[in-house]
């Protein structure tokens, strides 16, 4: 895993954005695999100020989400469909075609998972973001997932639900599952961005890049991608 520490948040978003344009601008026909959470607004508020500013092209851009809480529809505010089109999606022009994510609302959860699986093969990624959970998850595969796992409906962790209560008016509307990609399916991204900011993630961080490669730690499995780059700012570097 290559590591890159920075003095801040600014300087995190803007050394994610440098490799996350190099991708685009290099395949102007790549697939992302695009991540939600606070860490990655820096990184998608770049990307909207050089698409205004150089004309970065995403007209051919494909990208697919990572996960989406179940119960939300895609208008729903707090959904990830909704954060998606809000934070970055608008801003680039792309067109709501050329962007995938899980539908929180199918009734049919093995047929909307399996319906996944079968759109990521069709649809190799060329960069994989990824945010950190507290708890070492990456998308919502919380401690315990196999390496191994496909597109799946997770019961959120209590601590992830406390995470993200902040987002939401009131920690009983934060909802209790999610739909996720997969362990396996995202190693199988060419090459993985992943972004780590403050000091709640400080004890994940260090245990993801020091620690035993172990499913209690999803995100230490990125170990043993062969092009994994991790952005941390000082606090979130301060155990390693
Ligand atoms: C959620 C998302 C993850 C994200 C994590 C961290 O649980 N499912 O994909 O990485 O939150 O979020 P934040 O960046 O807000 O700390």
């Amino acid at each position: 895993m290559k590591i890159i520490i920075t003095k801040d948040y600014e300087e995190l978003s803007a050394k994610a954005a440098k490799v996350m344009l190099e991708v685009v601008k290099d395949n102007p026909y790549a697939v992302l695999g695009l991540a939600t959470g606070t860490t990655p607004l820096g990184l998608y508020a770049h990307m909207i100020a050089d698409h205004e500013k150089h004309g970065t092209s995403y007209a051919h851009i494909r990208t697919v989400n990572l996960d989406e809480y179940k119960g939300l529809a895609k208008t729903h505010p707090q959904s990830y469909a909704y954060f998606m089109r809000k934070n970055l999606f608008d801003g680039l022009g792309i067109d709501p075609e050329n962007t995938n994510i899980e539908n929180g609302m199918a009734a049919d959860e093995a047929k909307e998972c399996a319906r996944y699986d079968a759109l990521l093969e069709q649809l190799p990624r060329d960069l994989q973001l990824l945010g950190l959970g507290s708890n070492g998850h990456i998308a919502f595969n919380e401690p315990g997932t196999p390496f191994s796992s496909g597109t799946h409906v997770v019961t959120l962790a209590e601590s992830t639900v406390k995470d993200n209560a902040r987002l939401f008016d009131d920690i009983s509307e934060v909802p209790r599952k999610a739909f996720t990609m997969g362990i396996k399916q995202i190693m199988q991204a060419k090459k993985i961005l992943i972004l780590a900011s403050g000091a709640n993630k400080a004890d994940a961080v260090c245990k993801m890049v020091k620690g035993e490669v172990t499913e209690a730690v999803p995100a230490s499995v990125l170990q043993l991608h062969p092009d994994c780059i991790l952005i941390a700012d000082r606090e979130a570097a301060a155990k390693l």
